[in-house]
């Protein structure tokens, strides 16, 4: 059977994940892949209703393992809809954020304790994780002035600038502890997490992402 590849973009809001999975596919369907971009929360029907809940309306109050559950309900629910069949179909899966999004967050960003975000983690994902997870560093600041000047809500809907989905519109202390998370793992899974920064061109970015991905496609081959 054909194998698949599972690569995760990650990293705080405003590092360019959307802009850099748009030039990724680009570039790997030039190749000839066969590409399938999804993203979390979200991917499945069913998921993209848990995103509205997660996401839309600032005045919400959601505790903190209620936003947990959330997300791994809409990650189990994606496993089995969208990533396991494409991985035995020989796709490559883009993904817009996975499992190390609530490590980051829920556990750096909220501070539930990492031991419970990985056990829950475990339900989500049901053991699957990406062969290559990419983690786009941003300063937090700058991460969110690019956020607040993008005009996109978190069902890509337009919004008037300076507008934040519930997430987003977190302190910036929120956003540090997030990205120190993300950084912290990046030390910790150094074979499959690699860093790149975020604060480059989209170019410059672009260039250092694909030849991450096309080593990892040789290696998989
Ligand atoms: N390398 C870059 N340099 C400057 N601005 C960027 C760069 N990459 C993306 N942007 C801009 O920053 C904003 C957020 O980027 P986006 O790709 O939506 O990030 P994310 O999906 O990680 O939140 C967008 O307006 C985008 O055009
Ligand atoms: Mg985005």
């Amino acid at each position: 059977m054909a194998k698949g590849l599972f690569i995760a973009i990650e990293g705080p809001d405003g590092c360019g994940k959307s802009t850099q999975i748009a030039l990724l596919k680009e570039f790997l369907e030039k190749q000839g892949c066969d590409v399938l971009l999804t993203r979390e929360p979200g991917g499945t029907a069913l998921g993209e209703e848990i995103r509205k809940l997660l996401l839309v309306g600032k005045e919400r109050k959601v505790s903190p393992y209620c936003e947990l559950l959330l997300f791994e309900a809409a990650r189990a629910q994606h496993v089995m809809e969208v990533l396991e069949p494409a991985l035995n179909s020989g796709k490559i899966i883009i993904a817009s954020r996975y499992a190390d999004a609530t490590r980051a967050y829920q556990g750096g960003g909220r501070g539930l304790p990492l031991e419970e975000v990985r056990k829950a983690n475990e339900l989500g994902t049901r053991g699957l994780w990406p062969d290559l997870t990419i983690i786009l560093d941003i300063d937090s600041e700058e991460g969110l002035r690019r956020v607040k000047s993008c005009g996109k809500d978190a069902l890509g809907k337009d919004l008037p600038p300076g507008e934040l989905d519930r997430i987003e519109a977190e302190s910036l202390d929120f956003h540090r502890r997030v990205r120190e998370e993300y950084l912290k793992l990046a030390r910790e899974e150094k074979e499959r997490c690699k860093v790149v920064d975020g604060s480059q061109s989209r170019e410059e970015v672009a260039r250092e992402i694909s030849a991450l991905v096309l080593e990892k496609i040789k290696n998989n081959a």
